[in-house]
C-alpha cells in the first residue's frame, strides 16, 4: 500500500507527497544500503524497524519537513527530501535525508528536480529566506545536482568527515530566496490568487 494521490508539490516528471508508513520497509532498506547512507549522515547509525518508524512521525518532528519523491507518470517510489532545522525568525533552514534511494533512477535529472520543488516550497509557501545543505566532498554527483538548483558555496568543515582512516571536507551550501530561479507555484498560484 502506498500513498498514492497525495501529491503535496508536482513538477513535470516527480512529486513531492507526505511520507506513508507503509513505505517504512523500503526506507529502512535505502538507509541501510551503503551506496545511500555513505552520502548522508547515516554512516554510523543503526536504522533498524524502530528508529525506521520513527522517521514516519505524524506530526512530522517540529522543525522538519519531509517528502517522498515519486514518479508522476505511475507514482513509483523512487527517493527522499526534507527541509529539517526550519527557523521561522531568521527564515531558514537546511536541506535533509535528500536521496534517490531507487539507483536506477539516479543520473536521470529526478533528484535535481524534486530538490527543486522542494526549494519552491521553501521559498514561496514556507517563506524562507535562506536554504543551506551540506554536501561531503566525495560526493561530486550531490554537488552537481545542488549547482544545477542554483545552490553556492557558503564554506567548509574542514575534516568534518571520517572514514575508511581518510578525512574529508563537508562543504556549505546555500541559495537565497532572490537566487532561486524557476517557480511552479508562481504559475500555479497565479490562477488561485487573482
Ligand atoms: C544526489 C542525488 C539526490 C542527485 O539526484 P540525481 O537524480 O541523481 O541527480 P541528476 O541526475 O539531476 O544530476 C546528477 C548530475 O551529476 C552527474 N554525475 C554523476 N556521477 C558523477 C560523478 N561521479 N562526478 C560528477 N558528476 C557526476 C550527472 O551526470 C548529472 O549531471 P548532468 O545533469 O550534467 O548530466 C542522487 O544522485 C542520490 O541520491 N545520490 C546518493 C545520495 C546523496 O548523495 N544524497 C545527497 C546528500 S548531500
Amino acid at each position: 500500500m502506498t500513498m498514492i494521490g497525495a501529491r503535496k508539490i508536482i513538477g513535470n516528471r516527480v512529486h513531492l507527497c507526505p511520507l506513508d508508513i507503509s513505505d517504512s520497509p523500503i526506507y529502512l532498506k535505502w538507509l541501510n544500503d551503503i551506496d545511500t547512507y555513505i552520502y548522508l549522515d547515516a554512516s554510523s547509525l543503526l536504522i533498524n524497524s524502530e528508529i525506521g518508524n520513527n522517521l514516519f512521525q505524524n506530526p512530522p518532528i517540529n522543525g522538519e519537513q519531509m517528502f517522498s519523491i515519486r514518479l508522476n507518470s505511475d507514482d513509483t517510489l523512487i527517493g527522499n527530501c526534507g527541509l529539517i532545522k526550519i527557523d521561522n525568525i531568521n527564515r531558514k533552514a537546511e536541506l535533509g535525508r535528500v536521496f534517490i534511494g531507487e539507483k536506477d533512477y539516479r543520473n536521470q535529472g529526478y533528484g535535481t528536480e524534486g530538490i527543486m520543488l522542494l526549494l519552491d516550497y521553501g521559498f514561496n509557501i514556507l517563506n524562507l529566506n535562506s536554504i543551506s545543505v551540506l554536501c561531503c566532498s566525495y560526493n561530486n554527483r550531490a554537488a552537481k545536482s545542488y549547482a544545477k538548483c542554483g545552490f553556492k558555496t557558503a564554506g567548509c568543515f574542514r575534516q568534518a568527515k571520517i572514514i575508511n582512516g581518510e578525512k574529508y571536507d563537508e562543504n556549505i551550501l546555500d541559495i537565497l530566496a532572490e537566487e532561486f530561479l524557476g517557480s511552479p507555484y508562481k504559475a500555479r498560484l497565479n490562477g488561485f490568487l487573482a
